[in-house]
């Protein structure tokens, strides 16, 4: 199983601050910062482009974890890569020939990841589990933060945990939406050992309280 990694998202920073939310994130004990990429199309909302990922690049040496919700994500995975990505995630939904969207990732040397909506089946990346270096599986419907945990969706963490496991793959298995003190520990039963986490971590007043603890929570024995 890889290590528990908290992924926290500058979604729910204060963007007048940005800089001083990425150092402050990293203090507090992130693992990994996440990136959220929306276009307006794929997603009803608009965040942010490779501009501000080279922004946030300068800011900390930890792993950018890039979750990209866009339309015909391939014609922008060089730029994002280029911009200081470390890993980049491309939706299952928005990629009719995924394969070729996982090797343009690598190719451009970042860490592969596939995402999946709540109600897409987990059967859709079970042939690319082989290929990428991490599935992320929203635990929300994705375009906001602050949004309520769909349960419904760890079936579908425990179904990838499961083939990962059969085939001897020790892929990272990520969530990401209304994760919570509440909400990590059954994510981390089901067999998720990254977490992404918004406002549980930028909207508390103690970021380092908020990351310890989730990372409490998510410990499964
Ligand atoms: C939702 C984004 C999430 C979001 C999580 O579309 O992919 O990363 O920022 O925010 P919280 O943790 O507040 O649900
Ligand atoms: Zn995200």
């Amino acid at each position: 199983m890889p290590s528990l990694k908290i992924a926290p998202s500058i979604l729910a920073s204060d963007f007048s601050r940005l800089g001083d939310e990425v150092r402050a994130a990293e203090a507090a004990g992130a693992d990994w910062i996440h990136i959220d990429v929306m276009d307006g199309h794929f997603v009803p909302n608009i965040t942010i482009g490779p501009g501000i990922v080279e922004a946030v690049r300068r800011c900390t040496n930890l792993p950018l974890d890039v979750h990209l919700m866009i339309e015909n994500p391939d014609r922008y995975v060089a730029d994002f890569a280029a911009a200081g990505a470390d890993i980049i995630g491309v939706h299952v939904e928005a990629c009719p020939h995924l394969h070729r969207s996982i090797q343009m990732i690598r190719e451009a040397g970042a860490r592969t990841c596939v995402v999946l909506n709540p109600a897409t089946s987990p059967s859709s990346v079970k042939s690319i589990l082989a290929d990428v270096d991490q599935v992320l599986v929203m635990t929300v419907n994705p375009g906001f933060g602050g949004q309520k945990f769909i349960r419904g969706a760890l079936p579908a963490v425990s179904e990838i945990r499961a083939w990962a496991n059969q085939a001897g793959l020790d892929i990272d298995i990520e969530v990401d939406g209304g994760i919570t003190p509440e909400t990590i520990g059954e994510a981390a039963s089901a067999g998720a050992n990254a977490f992404v986490a918004g406002t549980a971590v930028f909207g508390a007043e103690n970021y380092k309280a908020a990351i310890d603890g989730l990372r409490s929570h998510a410990k499964v024995d």
